[in-house]
Parts: structure tokens; C-alpha cells; sequence
């Protein structure tokens, strides 16, 4: 994962020279303080990690998450999305898989209301994450069996907003990362059609050239809109983009059609 979290890659800490031989000054793009920062390959640091220190050192996302409070560049991906698209209302019920480490749960937490009592955000990932106040969190595998089952009962209701940032470990192998994020997406729209209520919101990552005709397919019968969103915070160079489907439709009225074609 590119910019799971300010935090950063296998737990590093990105800011500030300590962070490993970085120096800032010379030429090239600037950083957020206005002087790029380059780090040196040093030790046993390899140059992919060194490139990933670079760019986080470099990221105006991440200092800004840093200044922010939010655990993750990413957070802005999601506040993007909703300044344009105003996914969240006071109250409502959201559930956000992949959550660690935990910058979309902050964002539909404040969003919601959630540390005034109101509405109620619910979230699960592979990682576990540091408690978010008013945030209810599991640390569970969304493709075991149990993962539906108990996300429904964190809900304690229908859902509003049912989010996924998930994303598996990058193998390096186009075709493979591909299906894999798919699959995850795949199953999150599955998911998402059990317990959205009408009206309801399904938002999540998939890749670009991207969203399977089939899957696409199934969305458009749905939900009223379905769209694929880029927000800026979503970098430039990566394929990483957003399906975002509104005005859930329903399942009586879904299931009815299944059963009006099995006939
Ligand atoms: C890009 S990060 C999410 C960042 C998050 N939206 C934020 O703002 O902090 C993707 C996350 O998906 C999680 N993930 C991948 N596969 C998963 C699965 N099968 N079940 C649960 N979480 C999964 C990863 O562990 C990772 O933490």
C-alpha cells in the first residue's frame, strides 16, 4: 500500500530528518515546507524503500495529515470525495472495510457525529488500528465467512454509507493485483447490497481500466448513479481509482428481480 497512513509503510514514521539520512535542500520538486527532501540509500535500506521514504517525505498530503491529525494521507481522499459528492449526514450508520490505519473511520466519524453520541461508523481490517473514540473496530478478515455476520452485528442496523479502501499487498504482478482488488471490491458490493439501506451509499477502490463490465452491470441495477471518481489526493501516477454508487434501490425490489429471474 502506497499511503496507508502519515504513519507509513511497515510502521515507519515519515517526517523529519530522523526519519533516515534525509536532507532537505537542492533542486527538484519542492516539498511541503519548500525545500525537497531527498534521503540517502543507506544500510540496509533498499532504493524501492528509500524511493517510498522520498515521496512521503515530499507528500504535501502527508505533512498535512500530520498537521491535521488524521492517520493517513488517504483521509483526504475520502473528505475530496465528500466535499464534491456529500456522501455523510449527521447520524448515519457507515462501514468502512480496510480501515487501518483508521484516516477514512476519523473522517465519517467527525462526519457523523459519532463522538456527539450520533450515528455510528464501524470498521474492519487485516491490521489492527489504535482506538478511535466512538469508532467500533474489529481486527477481521473481510473474505472469512464470519466477517459479514459480525460486521451486521457492529452495525446494529441498516447501513448509509458501506466504504472500501481495501487493498491487497502489491505482488508486483499486474494481472494478479488486479483480480485481487476486484475480488475485494467484488465481494464489498456484495456485502454492501445486504445491509444498505434505499437511499443507501457504496464507495470503493478498484483499478483503473478497472471495473469489470459485469460489475459495473450489476451496480447500474442497484443504485440510481454509479460513477468512478479520482480525487487529487489520489496520486496521478497510480491506477488506483473510486466507484462510487448512490440511491441504493433496495433489496426487496433486488431480491424480487432475482427471484422474477430465476423463474
Ligand atoms: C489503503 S489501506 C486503507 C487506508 C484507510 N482507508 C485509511 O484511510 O487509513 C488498505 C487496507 O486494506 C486492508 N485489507 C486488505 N485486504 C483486506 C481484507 N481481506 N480484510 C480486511 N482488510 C483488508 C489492508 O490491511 C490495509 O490496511
Amino acid at each position: 500500500m502506497s499511503d496507508a497512513g502519515s504513519g507509513g509503510k511497515s510502521g515507519r514514521k515519515a517526517g523529519g530528518a530522523k526519519a533516515g539520512g534525509a536532507k532537505a535542500g537542492g533542486g527538484g520538486r519542492e516539498g511541503p515546507h519548500g525545500l525537497k527532501v531527498r534521503v540517502k540509500t543507506a544500510g540496509k535500506r533498499s532504493v524501492a524503500s528509500t524511493r517510498w521514504l522520498e515521496r512521503q517525505l515530499n507528500d504535501p498530503y502527508v505533512a498535512r495529515a500530520k498537521r491535521e491529525g488524521y492517520r493517513s494521507r488517504a483521509a483526504y481522499k475520502l473528505i475530496e470525495i465528500d466535499d464534491k459528492y456529500k456522501l455523510f449526514k449527521p447520524g448515519q450508520r457507515v462501514v468502512d472495510l480496510g480501515a487501518a490505519p483508521g484516516g477514512w473511520s476519523q473522517v465519517a466519524a467527525r462526519k457523523v457525529g459519532v463522538e456527539a453520541g450520533r450515528g455510528r461508523v464501524v470498521g474492519i481490517d487485516l491490521l489492527d488500528i489504535e482506538p478511535i473514540p466512538g469508532v467500533v473496530f474489529e481486527q477481521l478478515d473481510f473474505l472469512s465467512p464470519e466477517a459479514p455476520e459480525r460486521l451486521v452485528a457492529m452495525l446494529g442496523g441498516p447501513a448509509d454509507v458501506v466504504m472500501s479502501d481495501m487493498a491487497a499487498n502489491a505482488t508486483g504482478h499486474k494481472k494478479t493485483d488486479h483480480l485481487k482488488i476486484m475480488g475485494l471490491a467484488e465481494t464489498a458490493i456484495d456485502f454492501a447490497r445486504q445491509v444498505l439501506a434505499p437511499g443507501g451509499i457504496f464507495l470503493a477502490k478498484v483499478l483503473q481500466g478497472g471495473t469489470e463490465s459485469s460489475l459495473l452491470a450489476d451496480l447500474k441495477r442497484d443504485f440510481a448513479t454509479v460513477r468512478h471518481v479520482k480525487p487529487a489526493a489520489s496520486r496521478a501516477d497510480s491506477a488506483e481509482l473510486y466507484v462510487l454508487a448512490t440511491g441504493f434501490r433496495g433489496r426487496a425490489k433486488d431480491d424480487a428481480q432475482d427471484s422474477e429471474e430465476t423463474r
